[in-house]
């Protein structure tokens, strides 16, 4: 084994999408997650594709305590990557306070626990929202942060802040902050995948979803943005490219490859997607009509960004290689298996 990884929120989209390339890669893996946005079908669905069974304990991150128990019970871990984070930007404009305390304590208590159990470093699922809104696309990591459209996004900020401050005043731990774009599509296994618990607050699932029927119609959040359809741009990366980035940037943070204590990197393709845009790939690739209307903006919403993945590309040797269609298509298949096992 190539050394044991904590992946907290690892039942989660990313985070089981990661575990099953960390274990590709030789990786042991322990994964914890409080199951408030997955279930742990995502163990038996990373074994399925992997043949091993990662640790898996319900745990909050929030629970210090238990997070010194967990440290306790797995020793030797070497290296941390945290996804577990509430993260849906409207969601986080109604309710800021949760986002607030689950985002920020949940940190601060990994990283105040990591010296303690000689764990080296941590990889830190950050995210473009981070950047507010772009004044030029593509967007590198030079940009300089402006204020969040959201308080989702202004957890990532502090989130960034506090790791950095820590690592500045002597802790004795690495970090690589991966800034994602938007996430999409499913494990070709079709074993796993994106399923939200409850109403999707993200738009890949709540499109399939509705060409499935369990949803009636998608709302499009906007089309009189100034873009060249009227409706948001993003930066759609396929789960199964960001997942293996994680596993790149993991093998540099601890085979000490950079003297930099704290590296950061966009991930995402590099190209901008409208939203009407994707629902016309996903029409195409699924050979359905999906229902949708046009109804107003979602408060915090950034109008357009994608991103200049370069730095990614020539330092961490990674490359986003899923086209579209085929994410969409793959996001498509995982809803036919839930379907086909009953599931939704
Ligand atoms: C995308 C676009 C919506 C739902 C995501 C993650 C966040 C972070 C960044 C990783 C927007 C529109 C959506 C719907 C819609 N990723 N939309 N109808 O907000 O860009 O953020 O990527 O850290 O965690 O949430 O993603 O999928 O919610 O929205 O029209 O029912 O789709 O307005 O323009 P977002 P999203």
């Amino acid at each position: 084994m190539k050394g044991k990884i904590l992946v907290t929120g690892g039942t989660g989209y990313i985070g089981s999408h990661t575990a099953v390339e960390l274990q590709n890669a030789g990786y042991e893996v322990v994964i914890i997650d409080d199951l408030s946005n997955s279930t742990a079908d995502s163990i038996d669905g990373i074994e399925k594709i992997t043949g091993i069974r990662p640790v898996f304990e319900q745990l909050d991150c929030n629970d210090l305590e238990g997070l010194k128990k967990l440290f306790e019970k797995h020793k030797g871990i070497q290296g941390i990557i945290h996804f577990a984070a509430s993260k849906a930007v409207g969601e986080s404009v109604e309710k800021p306070l949760l986002y607030y305390r689950n985002n920020i304590v949940s940190l601060i208590n990994l990283l105040e626990l990591m010296p303690k159990y000689d764990v080296k470093g941590i990889v830190f699922s950050s995210s473009c929202t981070v950047y507010g809104e772009p004044d030029v696309n593509p967007i590198d990591e030079t940009a300089p942060i402006k204020p969040a459209a959201s308080p989702y996004g202004n957890t990532k900020q502090i989130n960034e802040e506090i790791i950095q401050d820590y690592i500045r005043s002597g802790a004795t731990i690495k970090s690589i902050i991966l800034r994602y774009f938007n996430p999409i599509g499913a494990h070709p296994s079709t074993e796993i995948g994106e399923l939200p618990n409850g109403v999707p607050q993200n738009l890949v699932p709540y499109i399939t979803q509705t060409a499935i029927g369990v949803r009636k119609e998608l709302s499009v959040f906007g089309d009189d943005y100034n873009t060249p359809d009227g409706s948001c741009i993003r930066d759609f990366i396929n789960v199964v490219d960001l997942a293996k980035a994680h596993v790149i940037a993991i093998d540099r943070m601890l085979g000490n490859k950079s003297e930099d204590k704290v590296e950061l990197f966009n991930l995402g393709t590099g190209n901008g997607v409208s939203v009407l845009e994707l629902i016309r790939v996903f029409e195409k690739v699924a050979d359905v009509k999906l229902n949708y209307k046009i109804v107003g903006r979602r408060e915090g919403d950034i109008e357009k960004i994608w991103a200049e993945p370069t730095k990614a590309n020539k330092v961490l040797g990674w490359t986003a290689k899923e086209n579209i269609e085929d994410t969409m298509l793959s996001a498509w298949k995982w809803q036919l298996k839930l379907r086909e096992k009953g599931i939704m």
